[in-house]
């Protein structure tokens, strides 16, 4: 359902916010679960619409979990490796890719026929990366437009060991790979250009699966069993994002994010932050559900611009819309590049960052593989319209909290990520008000 929320800027911002689970986590926790041998409780699950389309898939594979509505518990009652059953209908994916990729993986291991679709974005997204390393390992697994796009259908099983190389850093392609080498009859390794984040790899570790890791590479050796995971999901540092930025740009902010994941393949923006000269405290380190854990703080910031590339991207891949606003508030030049896959998330997002802030009126050039921000802009309040895109809703929310006059912002979204979203906004007095 398509509203329009209301957002100004407050004169002093002095908050403290909780963020919801880590969305990746939070998925793997209930596949991996799902294939565990016994039953496993899930506490802080993300209860969103994205996690909530992995769990509808699992069910309708003969899954029984039980989360009910509104909660952020969820147990899990694994049925072993072998222990999943054709769905009687096409799997519904929604606007989730992470469910779409991983659920290809792991249905590439199943001796049955699935079908996997989603919605109109989901059906326009990139599966060709997901689809030839299956094939590879020995799947029948196609797609629309030449094996390229979903719906895609798979007849599982017979999968052999492999060595892939991946083309692009994505833990949903190497996620993918790894699930379906739970089912090979030998090794398999996956390498990409750059580290992605390695949630999967930690967690079938934990599960006592055999896993090896070396500079961009996992080897994954085939289990006998996985132990089931009980975890307490850290908060997510994609969703403390709006935040960060947000303290950091604003005239006369402190903002506290509680408990958020800092491991280090998804710290791109702290880094980015730090070399801008953003005043960004990380306090309490501590581990939580095998991930490292921390408490940051943010205050108001004297910025200069930077250069994104390499390394840093993958690391901070769904956070970079958010540093076009950094680069807003900067002295000089921020360049994003290297960051192409912008281009193919669930919208273009460098189209989105260009279009959105410009409308509000910040000098940005689109680059095929990012964007550059002519920096200082000032930004305007307008009416802005996040296209079905959830980070871009919140990134059009953030740039109204530090504009001149009022933003709306028209969207249908966040409860892919981050469902609380605008009451956090309403709580911190920043307006997320409905407008109509
Ligand atoms: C995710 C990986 C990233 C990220 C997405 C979640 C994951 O995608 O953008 O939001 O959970 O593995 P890519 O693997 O396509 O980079």
């Amino acid at each position: 359902m398509t509203t329009t929320v209301r957002v100004s800027r407050p004169e002093r911002l002095r908050t403290k916010v909780r963020v919801p689970g880590d969305k990746s986590i939070s998925h793997r926790s209930l596949i991996l679960n799902a294939i565990a041998d016994g039953d496993a409780v899930v506490e802080r699950i993300l209860d969103s619409d994205d996690v909530r389309s992995t769990a509808a898939c699992l069910r309708a594979l003969g899954v029984a979990i039980d989360w009910p509505e509104a909660s952020d518990r969820a147990l899990v009652h694994g049925r072993g490796l072998r222990g999943l059953c054709e769905s009687a209908d096409v799997l519904d994916c929604g606007n989730s890719g992470t469910t779409m990729r991983l659920m290809s993986g792991l249905l590439a291991g199943q001796p049955f026929l699935s079908i996997l679709s989603g919605d109109d974005s989901l059906r326009t997204r990139p599966m060709g990366r997901v689809i030839t390393p299956l094939q590879q390992m020995g799947a029948h697994l196609h797609g629309r437009k030449s094996d390229t796009l979903a719906p895609l259908v798979i007849r599982g099983g017979g999968l052999h060991g492999t060595r892939y190389e991946s083309p692009v850093a994505s833990a949903q392609v190497k996620s993918a790979v790894l699930l379906a080498g739970l089912y090979a009859d030998g090794p398999v390794t996956v390498t990409e250009p750059e580290a992605s984040r390695d949630h999967t790899e930690r967690m079938l570790a934990a599960m006592g699966c055999h896993i090896e890791t070396a500079a961009h590479a996992v080897r994954i050796e085939q289990p006998s069993r996985l132990s089931p995971l009980p975890i307490r999901v850290p908060g997510d540092i994609s969703s403390a994002a709006p935040w960060l930025v947000l303290g950091a740009c604003h005239p006369d902010a402190e903002i506290v994010i509680e408990n958020v994941n800092v491991n280090p393949t998804r710290t791109g923006l702290l880094d980015i932050l730090d070399a801008m000269g953003a005043s960004v405290d990380i306090s309490e380190p501590r581990m939580a559900g095998g991930e490292p854990v921390a408490d940051l703080v943010v205050r108001t910031s004297d910025l200069r611009a930077t250069r994104v590339d390499g390394g840093v991207v993958p690391r901070a891949i769904d956070e970079l819309p958010l540093v076009a606003i950094l680069g807003c508030f900067a002295q000089g030049d921020t360049v994003i590049a290297g960051a192409a896959e912008l281009r193919v998330k669930e919208s273009d997002r460098v189209e989105a960052v260009v279009r959105v802030l410009g409308s509000m009126g910040a000098d940005i050039t689109p680059r095929d593989d990012g964007f550059v921000v002519h920096g200082p802009c000032r930004l305007t309040g307008a009416t802005v319209d996040a296209g079905g895109d959830h980070r871009v809703g919140m990134l059009a929310a953030i740039a109204g909290a530090l504009a001149t006059d009022t933003t709306e912002v028209v969207h249908d979204a966040v409860g892919v990520s981050y469902p609380r979203f605008w009451d956090d906004l309403r709580d911190a007095s920043l307006g997320g008000v409905a407008a109509r």
